[in-house]
Formats: structure tokens, C-alpha cells, sequence
């Protein structure tokens, strides 16, 4: 047992977005759809697509490896692993623990959190909770997504949106006035027909959504998820710094959920923040799911957006439907 803390802090990034790349351009030869439509809909120009040797648990095992050195660690010095992921190797063994063995984190355990895209805020929420009551002192968690395996490839409505992915943070506690401030966790069960993915159990409704080969892959209604995701992202972030008694004025950055560049705007508009004050990277690898925050947070990072003692605000939504926001005082 490690002696409790208040204060819990990411002390470690890193990520890995597989080496192919799928533009726009690749899509039109392969749906009715165009660089045009996609760009201005949703600010997408290409996505990383995963190797079939290249599952979850090894993009995961990856971007765990860099954060942990990021952090100047051993995987022998992590204590606990979560992996957000809604495309698991297998149901058994989680992704954690496969990621656990190829690691070679013996000490740690190892579980899967699913909130879809939400995944890492619920993960690291999870996690800083272990950290605070001092049961462990050193926590991994992971967001990675291979939305490719579970995408039909012959519907444009959802095809050209995702991309895979993983990122990583490492926690641990930090000095007080630095590390996660606050989170806001929210889910709305009831609406969550609005993006499903069939696994043990496939109702009839969603059979009549797909194609009898395609009973489990992704669907969504695109224009609910849009209007909930502007809606949520405000508001978990202006509960999470109103739970500060802090304001927006008071943030030096906002890393979201990477799903489309028009929710990114409006989120911002409804905000009242100017979008220079918002963290993109959609245009190079879409929405990767659980993987996106975390992606965008190292890359924010390696880039110089984030320094010691700015305030940062990580937010996201996704199937669920969920929801969650962290304010975090960046402490490296
Ligand atoms: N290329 C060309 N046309 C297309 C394409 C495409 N790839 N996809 C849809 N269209 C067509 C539609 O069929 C429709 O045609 P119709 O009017 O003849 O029926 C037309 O374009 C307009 O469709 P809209 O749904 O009005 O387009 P919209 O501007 O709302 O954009 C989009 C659609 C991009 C899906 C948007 O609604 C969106 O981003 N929603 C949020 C999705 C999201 O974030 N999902 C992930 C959640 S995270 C998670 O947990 C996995």
C-alpha cells in the first residue's frame, strides 16, 4: 500500500497510430463519396488503418511502452492497467491483460473499461481513484480502438468517420495544486440505440439496421449523436470547472474528443472560446474512438502546447451514450 494523496497527476504520454495511411481519396473508390463531402462535413482528410497482424492489444502494448519511458518508469513499477477499448482482442482475456503480458508488467492488474469514446476519462477517472486512496502508486491507462474491424465497409454514413489508434498516460501522485482538479462522468442509457455495435446478443431492431453478414458492426444516427456530443461536451466541461469555481477564461487548452470538426466548433461557440484554444488533429487520423484524446493529448504535448502549470481541459462523449470531462494542472 502507498500513502494516500490528494493530488493525481499524468506524468507520462505517449501513442501509436498504425503505419497505413486511408485517405479521402482512397474512399471514393470504394463508396459513393467524395474528398469534398467528407472535409467539409467533418474535417477528416485521411485515417490510419491497422495491419490484420496488428490487433488492439499490440497498438495498446505500444502506446503503454512509450508513456511509461515518457514517465521514466519500468513496467515492473506499474501497479494497475486499464484499457478503454470497444474493439477488445477477445472478450477473454481483456485487452488489459494481453497488454499486461506483453509488457511484462507482472505486478500490475489488468482490466477493460468500455465508454466508447468516453473510454479514457472514465479510465483515468477510475485509475486516479486507486492513486488518491494510496492502494497503488503507479497506473497505466490506455485508449486504443480498431474501429476498422468492425466498420461495413459499403455504408459511406459511417465508413469514412474512423481510424485506429492508441494513446497512454501514466498517473501517479503529484505535488498539491497539480493533476487532476476535477472530472464530470455522465452517461444517458436510455439513448443508446442511437450508436450500437451488437455482440452476444442481437435484438431484431438491429438486425433491420444491417446487412444479415454485417450483424456487428457499428451503426449510428449521425444527426442525434451530432446534436448530443455539441450539447455534452459544453456542459461537462463547464460543470468540471464550475466545481473549481474556475471559468473558461481560466484554461490554457481543450484536448476533445476527435469525432468531427463542426462538433469541435460548435462545442467552442457554445463555450464561448475561440477554437485556436481547442486541440485538433482530426484531420489526420479521424475518430479513433477511445484512442483520440489520449492521441491528441501526447501529440499536444510533444508539440509544446503544454507546459507546466496551464490548465487543460480533456473532454469527450461517445456511445452510451457517455460522457466526461477532467481539469487537469499540467504538472511535467
Ligand atoms: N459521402 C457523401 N454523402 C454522404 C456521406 C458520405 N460519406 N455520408 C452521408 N452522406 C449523405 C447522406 O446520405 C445524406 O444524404 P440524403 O440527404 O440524400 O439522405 C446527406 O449526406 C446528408 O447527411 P447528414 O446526416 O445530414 O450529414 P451531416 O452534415 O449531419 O453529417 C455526420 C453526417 C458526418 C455523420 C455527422 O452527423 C456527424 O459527425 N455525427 C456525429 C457522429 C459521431 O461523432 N459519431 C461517433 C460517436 S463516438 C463513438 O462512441 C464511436
Amino acid at each position: 500500500m502507498i500513502q494516500a494523496s490528494r493530488n493525481v497527476g499524468i506524468v507520462g504520454t505517449g501513442s501509436y497510430v498504425p503505419e497505413k495511411v486511408v485517405t479521402n481519396f482512397d474512399l471514393e473508390k470504394m463508396v459513393e463519396t467524395s474528398d469534398e463531402w467528407i472535409k467539409t462535413r467533418t474535417g477528416i482528410e485521411q485515417r490510419r488503418i491497422a495491419e490484420e497482424n496488428m490487433p488492439t492489444s499490440e497498438i495498446a502494448y505500444i502506446a503503454g511502452k512509450r508513456a511509461i519511458e515518457d514517465a521514466g518508469l519500468t513496467p515492473e513499477d506499474i501497479d494497475l492497467i486499464i484499457v478503454a477499448t470497444i474493439t477488445p482482442d477477445m472478450y477473454s482475456p481483456s485487452t488489459a491483460c494481453r497488454v499486461q503480458a506483453k509488457l511484462g508488467a507482472s505486478k500490475a492488474a489488468a482490466f477493460d473499461v468500455n465508454a466508447a469514446c468516453t473510454g479514457l476519462i472514465y479510465g483515468l477517472t477510475v485509475a486516479s481513484q486507486f492513486i488518491l486512496t494510496g492502494y497503488y502508486k503507479n497506473a497505466l491507462v490506455i485508449g486504443a480502438d480498431e474501429l476498422s474491424r468492425i466498420l461495413e465497409w459499403t455504408d459511406r454514413n459511417t465508413c469514412v468517420l474512423f481510424g485506429d489508434g492508441a494513446g497512454a498516460v501514466v498517473l501517479q501522485a503529484v505535488d498539491n495544486g497539480y493533476g487532476i482538479l476535477s472530472t464530470n462522468l455522465g452517461a444517458d442509457g436510455s439513448m443508446g440505440d442511437v450508436l450500437t455495435i451488437p455482440s452476444c446478443y442481437i435484438p431484431e431492431h438491429e438486425k433491420e439496421k444491417r446487412k444479415p453478414e454485417n450483424y456487428r458492426t457499428i451503426w449510428m444516427d449521425g444527426s442525434e449523436v451530432f446534436k448530443f456530443a455539441v450539447r455534452v461536451m459544453a456542459n461537462a466541461t463547464n460543470r468540471a470547472l464550475d466545481d473549481l469555481n474556475l471559468d473558461i477564461n481560466d484554461v490554457n487548452l481543450i484536448v476533445p474528443h476527435q469525432a468531427n470538426i463542426r462538433i469541435i466548433e460548435g462545442a467552442a461557440k457554445r463555450l464561448g472560446v475561440s477554437v485556436n484554444k481547442i486541440y485538433s488533429n482530426i484531420h489526420r487520423y479521424g475518430n479513433m474512438s477511445a484512442a483520440s484524446i489520449a492521441v491528441a493529448l501526447d501529440e499536444a504535448v510533444k508539440e509544446g502546447r503544454i507546459n507546466k502549470g496551464d490548465l487543460i481541459v480533456l473532454v469527450g462523449f461517445g456511445g452510451g451514450l457517455t460522457w466526461g470531462s477532467a481539469i487537469v494542472r499540467w504538472s511535467k
